[in-house]
Protein backbone atom coordinates (compact mmCIF):
# COMPACT_ATOMS: atom_id res chain seq x y z
CA UNK A 1 0.00 0.00 0.00
CA UNK A 2 2.74 2.70 0.94
CA UNK A 3 6.26 2.49 2.27
CA UNK A 4 5.24 2.48 5.53
CA UNK A 5 2.35 0.48 6.10
CA UNK A 6 2.36 -2.89 3.36
CA UNK A 7 -0.87 -3.98 3.64
CA UNK A 8 -4.87 -2.87 3.78
CA UNK A 9 -6.07 -6.96 5.29
CA UNK A 10 -4.39 -10.14 6.76
CA UNK A 11 -4.22 -11.89 3.34
CA UNK A 12 -2.07 -8.54 1.77
CA UNK A 13 0.52 -9.05 4.61
CA UNK A 14 0.74 -12.33 4.93
CA UNK A 15 3.31 -12.43 2.30
CA UNK A 16 5.53 -9.68 4.07
CA UNK A 17 5.35 -11.66 7.14
CA UNK A 18 6.85 -15.29 4.93
CA UNK A 19 9.14 -12.63 3.27
CA UNK A 20 10.91 -10.78 6.51
CA UNK A 21 10.95 -14.70 8.38
CA UNK A 22 12.91 -16.18 5.15
CA UNK A 23 15.36 -13.01 5.49
CA UNK A 24 15.95 -14.24 9.30
CA UNK A 25 13.82 -11.01 10.81
CA UNK A 26 11.60 -11.16 13.41
CA UNK A 27 8.65 -9.36 13.15
CA UNK A 28 5.82 -7.42 15.60
CA UNK A 29 2.04 -7.04 13.84
CA UNK A 30 0.41 -3.38 14.20
CA UNK A 31 -3.85 -3.96 13.20
CA UNK A 32 -3.83 0.34 13.06
CA UNK A 33 -6.79 2.05 13.89
CA UNK A 34 -6.83 4.38 17.06
CA UNK A 35 -9.80 6.79 16.83
CA UNK A 36 -12.61 4.42 17.67
CA UNK A 37 -15.81 6.01 19.48
CA UNK A 38 -17.93 2.74 20.57
CA UNK A 39 -17.69 -0.59 22.10
CA UNK A 40 -18.68 -2.33 18.67
CA UNK A 41 -15.26 -0.80 17.17
CA UNK A 42 -13.54 -2.43 20.56
CA UNK A 43 -14.79 -5.57 19.48
CA UNK A 44 -14.34 -5.19 16.07
CA UNK A 45 -10.71 -4.40 16.68
CA UNK A 46 -10.22 -7.53 19.06
CA UNK A 47 -11.67 -9.81 16.30
CA UNK A 48 -9.33 -8.18 14.17
CA UNK A 49 -6.25 -9.35 16.19
CA UNK A 50 -7.71 -12.87 17.28
CA UNK A 51 -8.05 -13.25 13.26
CA UNK A 52 -4.68 -12.50 12.50
CA UNK A 53 -3.54 -15.12 15.56
CA UNK A 54 -5.39 -17.72 13.65
CA UNK A 55 -3.55 -17.00 10.21
CA UNK A 56 -0.29 -17.09 11.70
CA UNK A 57 -1.15 -20.42 13.31
CA UNK A 58 -2.35 -22.12 9.84
CA UNK A 59 0.81 -20.58 8.49
CA UNK A 60 2.97 -22.00 11.34
CA UNK A 61 4.66 -18.31 11.92
CA UNK A 62 2.92 -18.20 15.10
CA UNK A 63 6.34 -18.59 16.89
CA UNK A 64 8.02 -15.96 14.30
CA UNK A 65 5.78 -13.14 14.56
CA UNK A 66 4.39 -11.42 17.74
CA UNK A 67 1.46 -8.89 18.64
CA UNK A 68 1.54 -4.83 19.08
CA UNK A 69 -1.52 -3.46 20.28
CA UNK A 70 -2.53 0.01 21.04
CA UNK A 71 -5.12 0.10 24.14
CA UNK A 72 -7.19 2.97 22.77
CA UNK A 73 -8.37 0.85 19.83
CA UNK A 74 -9.79 -1.70 22.71
CA UNK A 75 -11.63 1.09 23.74
CA UNK A 76 -9.53 2.27 26.72
CA UNK A 77 -11.03 5.90 25.81
CA UNK A 78 -14.61 5.16 25.98
CA UNK A 79 -16.50 5.28 29.22
CA UNK A 80 -15.43 2.33 31.78
CA UNK A 81 -12.77 1.87 29.07
CA UNK A 82 -9.79 0.62 31.80
CA UNK A 83 -12.27 -2.48 31.70
CA UNK A 84 -13.25 -2.57 28.41
CA UNK A 85 -9.83 -2.32 26.81
CA UNK A 86 -8.34 -4.62 29.53
CA UNK A 87 -11.31 -7.44 28.85
CA UNK A 88 -10.90 -6.92 24.78
CA UNK A 89 -6.93 -7.77 25.14
CA UNK A 90 -6.94 -11.03 27.35
CA UNK A 91 -8.48 -13.23 24.93
CA UNK A 92 -5.91 -11.72 22.48
CA UNK A 93 -2.90 -12.40 25.07
CA UNK A 94 -4.54 -16.01 25.45
CA UNK A 95 -4.81 -16.58 21.99
CA UNK A 96 -1.19 -15.21 21.43
CA UNK A 97 0.08 -17.57 24.00
CA UNK A 98 -1.87 -20.32 22.45
CA UNK A 99 0.21 -20.42 19.14
CA UNK A 100 3.54 -19.78 21.54
CA UNK A 101 4.17 -16.33 20.84
CA UNK A 102 2.95 -13.00 23.33
CA UNK A 103 1.96 -9.33 22.92
CA UNK A 104 3.35 -5.70 23.02
CA UNK A 105 1.35 -3.13 24.41
CA UNK A 106 1.97 0.08 22.63
CA UNK A 107 2.90 3.27 24.61
CA UNK A 108 0.48 6.24 23.67
CA UNK A 109 -0.09 9.80 24.64
CA UNK A 110 1.15 9.88 28.52
CA UNK A 111 -2.63 10.53 30.03
CA UNK A 112 -3.36 6.90 29.05
CA UNK A 113 -0.10 5.54 30.60
CA UNK A 114 -1.35 4.66 34.17
CA UNK A 115 -3.91 2.50 33.00
CA UNK A 116 -1.63 0.72 30.38
CA UNK A 117 0.53 -0.27 33.50
CA UNK A 118 -1.91 -1.82 35.49
CA UNK A 119 -3.17 -3.80 32.22
CA UNK A 120 0.44 -4.95 31.74
CA UNK A 121 0.57 -6.03 35.31
CA UNK A 122 -2.63 -7.24 34.91
CA UNK A 123 -1.95 -9.84 32.13
CA UNK A 124 1.43 -10.40 33.50
CA UNK A 125 0.01 -12.55 36.35
CA UNK A 126 -1.17 -15.40 33.52
CA UNK A 127 1.29 -14.35 30.92
CA UNK A 128 4.45 -12.86 32.30
CA UNK A 129 5.69 -12.50 28.61
CA UNK A 130 3.61 -9.68 27.56
CA UNK A 131 5.39 -6.71 26.79
CA UNK A 132 4.69 -2.80 27.57
CA UNK A 133 6.65 -0.03 25.70
CA UNK A 134 8.25 2.95 27.54
CA UNK A 135 9.00 6.73 26.09
CA UNK A 136 12.77 8.12 26.81
CA UNK A 137 10.89 11.69 26.58
CA UNK A 138 8.76 11.74 28.87
CA UNK A 139 10.10 12.24 33.10
CA UNK A 140 8.16 9.65 34.66
CA UNK A 141 10.09 6.77 32.90
CA UNK A 142 13.17 6.39 34.49
CA UNK A 143 11.02 5.26 37.64
CA UNK A 144 8.85 3.31 35.34
CA UNK A 145 12.18 1.69 33.97
CA UNK A 146 13.37 0.70 36.89
CA UNK A 147 10.25 -1.04 38.11
CA UNK A 148 10.28 -3.00 35.40
CA UNK A 149 13.66 -3.88 35.07
CA UNK A 150 13.47 -5.32 38.94
CA UNK A 151 10.46 -7.04 37.42
CA UNK A 152 12.13 -9.27 35.02
CA UNK A 153 9.40 -7.02 32.18
CA UNK A 154 9.82 -7.69 28.26
CA UNK A 155 10.08 -3.97 27.58
CA UNK A 156 10.08 -1.71 24.60
CA UNK A 157 12.07 1.52 24.78
CA UNK A 158 11.44 3.87 22.39
CA UNK A 159 12.08 7.90 22.14
CA UNK A 160 8.46 8.77 21.90
CA UNK A 161 6.20 9.99 19.03
CA UNK A 162 3.58 11.75 20.41
CA UNK A 163 3.43 15.50 21.28
CA UNK A 164 3.47 16.04 24.78
CA UNK A 165 3.70 19.38 26.65
CA UNK A 166 7.01 20.60 28.79
CA UNK A 167 5.21 19.54 32.07
CA UNK A 168 5.85 16.00 31.68
CA UNK A 169 8.42 15.42 28.43
CA UNK A 170 11.80 16.76 27.58
CA UNK A 171 11.26 18.75 24.57
CA UNK A 172 14.90 18.86 23.12
CA UNK A 173 16.15 15.97 21.11
CA UNK A 174 19.91 16.20 22.87
CA UNK A 175 17.52 15.36 25.85
CA UNK A 176 15.50 12.40 25.09
CA UNK A 177 18.66 10.76 23.46
CA UNK A 178 20.29 11.24 26.54
CA UNK A 179 17.47 10.06 28.64
CA UNK A 180 17.18 7.10 26.22
CA UNK A 181 20.67 6.49 27.10
CA UNK A 182 20.00 6.43 30.86
CA UNK A 183 17.18 4.40 30.40
CA UNK A 184 18.47 1.56 28.43
CA UNK A 185 21.66 1.15 31.03
CA UNK A 186 18.43 0.71 33.66
CA UNK A 187 17.11 -2.08 31.45
CA UNK A 188 20.30 -3.39 30.73
CA UNK A 189 21.55 -3.71 34.20
CA UNK A 190 18.08 -5.16 35.31
CA UNK A 191 16.19 -8.84 35.29
CA UNK A 192 14.02 -8.11 32.39
CA UNK A 193 13.99 -8.65 28.67
CA UNK A 194 15.05 -5.22 26.40
CA UNK A 195 13.81 -4.48 23.54
CA UNK A 196 15.06 -1.58 21.55
CA UNK A 197 12.89 0.56 19.27
CA UNK A 198 15.06 2.90 17.46
CA UNK A 199 16.57 3.23 14.23
CA UNK A 200 18.96 5.90 15.51
CA UNK A 201 22.69 4.82 14.37
CA UNK A 202 24.50 6.12 17.90
CA UNK A 203 21.76 4.21 20.05
CA UNK A 204 22.42 0.91 18.32
CA UNK A 205 26.02 1.32 18.69
CA UNK A 206 25.31 1.95 22.48
CA UNK A 207 23.49 -0.89 23.05
CA UNK A 208 25.71 -2.92 21.53
CA UNK A 209 28.32 -1.62 24.21
CA UNK A 210 25.84 -1.26 26.82
CA UNK A 211 24.97 -5.09 26.54
CA UNK A 212 28.88 -6.29 26.89
CA UNK A 213 29.20 -4.55 29.67
CA UNK A 214 25.79 -6.00 31.11
CA UNK A 215 27.30 -9.34 30.37
CA UNK A 216 24.17 -10.08 28.15
CA UNK A 217 24.52 -12.70 25.66
CA UNK A 218 22.76 -12.19 21.82
CA UNK A 219 19.48 -13.89 22.69
CA UNK A 220 19.46 -11.78 26.26
CA UNK A 221 17.61 -8.57 24.30
CA UNK A 222 16.57 -7.33 20.78
CA UNK A 223 16.40 -5.03 18.21
CA UNK A 224 13.08 -3.45 16.58
CA UNK A 225 12.85 -1.23 14.19
CA UNK A 226 9.38 -0.17 11.55
CA UNK A 227 8.85 -1.66 8.57
CA UNK A 228 10.22 0.37 5.69
CA UNK A 229 12.85 2.79 7.65
CA UNK A 230 16.70 1.98 7.09
CA UNK A 231 15.53 -1.95 5.72
CA UNK A 232 18.88 -2.88 4.81
CA UNK A 233 20.00 -1.91 8.27
CA UNK A 234 17.10 -4.83 9.97
CA UNK A 235 19.33 -7.44 7.40
CA UNK A 236 22.91 -6.49 8.65
CA UNK A 237 21.89 -6.72 12.44
CA UNK A 238 20.51 -10.30 12.06
CA UNK A 239 23.12 -11.31 9.84
CA UNK A 240 25.29 -10.40 12.71
CA UNK A 241 23.70 -12.86 15.16
CA UNK A 242 21.18 -9.92 16.76
CA UNK A 243 17.42 -10.40 17.05
CA UNK A 244 15.73 -7.89 14.87
CA UNK A 245 12.36 -7.44 14.96
CA UNK A 246 10.62 -5.44 12.19
CA UNK A 247 7.31 -3.62 13.68
CA UNK A 248 4.97 -4.19 10.61
CA UNK A 249 1.30 -2.30 10.78
CA UNK A 250 -1.57 -3.04 7.94
CA UNK A 251 -4.95 -2.13 8.33
CA UNK A 252 -7.11 0.80 6.34
CA UNK A 253 -7.18 2.95 9.56
CA UNK A 254 -3.42 4.19 8.99
CA UNK A 255 -3.73 8.22 9.04
CA UNK A 256 -2.62 8.09 12.76
CA UNK A 257 0.46 6.14 12.50
CA UNK A 258 1.10 8.26 8.97
CA UNK A 259 1.22 11.05 10.79
CA UNK A 260 3.18 9.95 13.31
CA UNK A 261 5.87 9.19 10.92
CA UNK A 262 5.51 11.98 9.18
CA UNK A 263 6.28 14.31 12.71
CA UNK A 264 9.51 12.19 12.64
CA UNK A 265 10.75 12.55 9.32
CA UNK A 266 8.43 15.40 7.20
CA UNK A 267 10.54 13.93 4.01
CA UNK A 268 8.73 10.92 4.65
CA UNK A 269 5.73 12.74 2.91
CA UNK A 270 7.76 12.45 -0.59
CA UNK A 271 7.83 8.83 -0.26
CA UNK A 272 3.96 8.80 0.53
CA UNK A 273 3.09 10.80 -2.78
CA UNK A 274 5.19 8.29 -4.46
CA UNK A 275 3.49 5.32 -3.35
CA UNK A 276 0.29 6.72 -4.46
CA UNK A 277 1.25 7.88 -7.50
CA UNK A 278 2.35 4.26 -8.16
CA UNK A 279 -0.51 2.54 -6.70
P1 LIG B 1 15.31 9.55 15.41
O1 LIG B 1 13.93 9.98 15.10
O2 LIG B 1 16.18 10.47 16.19
O3 LIG B 1 16.02 9.09 14.10
C1 LIG B 1 17.33 8.59 14.00
C2 LIG B 1 17.59 8.22 12.55
O4 LIG B 1 16.73 7.15 12.14
C3 LIG B 1 17.28 9.34 11.57
O5 LIG B 1 18.37 10.19 11.40
C4 LIG B 1 16.91 8.58 10.32
O6 LIG B 1 18.08 8.15 9.67
C5 LIG B 1 16.19 7.38 10.83
N1 LIG B 1 14.71 7.57 10.96
C6 LIG B 1 14.02 7.72 12.11
N2 LIG B 1 12.70 7.85 11.88
C7 LIG B 1 12.54 7.79 10.56
C8 LIG B 1 11.41 7.85 9.72
N3 LIG B 1 10.16 8.00 10.20
N4 LIG B 1 11.61 7.74 8.39
C9 LIG B 1 12.84 7.55 7.88
N5 LIG B 1 13.96 7.49 8.64
C10 LIG B 1 13.82 7.60 9.96
N6 LIG B 1 6.47 5.54 19.81
C11 LIG B 1 5.55 5.65 20.81
O7 LIG B 1 5.31 6.75 21.30
N7 LIG B 1 4.89 4.54 21.27
C12 LIG B 1 5.15 3.29 20.78
O8 LIG B 1 4.53 2.31 21.23
C13 LIG B 1 6.12 3.15 19.74
N8 LIG B 1 6.42 1.94 19.23
C14 LIG B 1 7.49 1.83 18.35
C15 LIG B 1 7.92 0.55 17.96
C16 LIG B 1 9.09 0.44 17.21
C17 LIG B 1 9.57 -0.94 16.81
C18 LIG B 1 9.82 1.61 16.81
C19 LIG B 1 11.09 1.50 16.01
C20 LIG B 1 9.35 2.85 17.15
C21 LIG B 1 8.19 2.99 17.91
N9 LIG B 1 7.72 4.23 18.29
C22 LIG B 1 6.77 4.32 19.28
C23 LIG B 1 8.24 5.45 17.61
C24 LIG B 1 9.38 6.10 18.37
O9 LIG B 1 8.89 6.72 19.53
C25 LIG B 1 10.08 7.16 17.51
O10 LIG B 1 9.16 8.17 17.16
C26 LIG B 1 10.70 6.63 16.23
O11 LIG B 1 11.29 5.36 16.43
C27 LIG B 1 11.79 7.58 15.70
O12 LIG B 1 12.84 7.67 16.63
P2 LIG B 1 14.28 6.98 16.44
O13 LIG B 1 14.67 6.37 17.74
O14 LIG B 1 14.22 6.05 15.30
O15 LIG B 1 15.31 8.15 16.25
Amino acid sequence: MNRFIPGETVDQVVPIVRDLAAKGLEITLDVVGEDITTVEQSHAARDAYLELIEQLKELGLGERAEMSVKLSMFGQALEGGHELALANVRPVVEAAAAIGTTVTLDAEDHTTLDSMFAIHEELRKDFPQTGCVIQAYLFRTEEDARRLAANGSRVRIVKGAYKEPAEVAYQVKAEIDQAYVRILKTLMDGEGYPMIGSHDPRLIAITQELARRAGRKLDEYEFQMLYGIRSEEHVRLAAEGHRMRVYTAYGTDWYGYFMRRLAEKPANLLFFVRSMITK
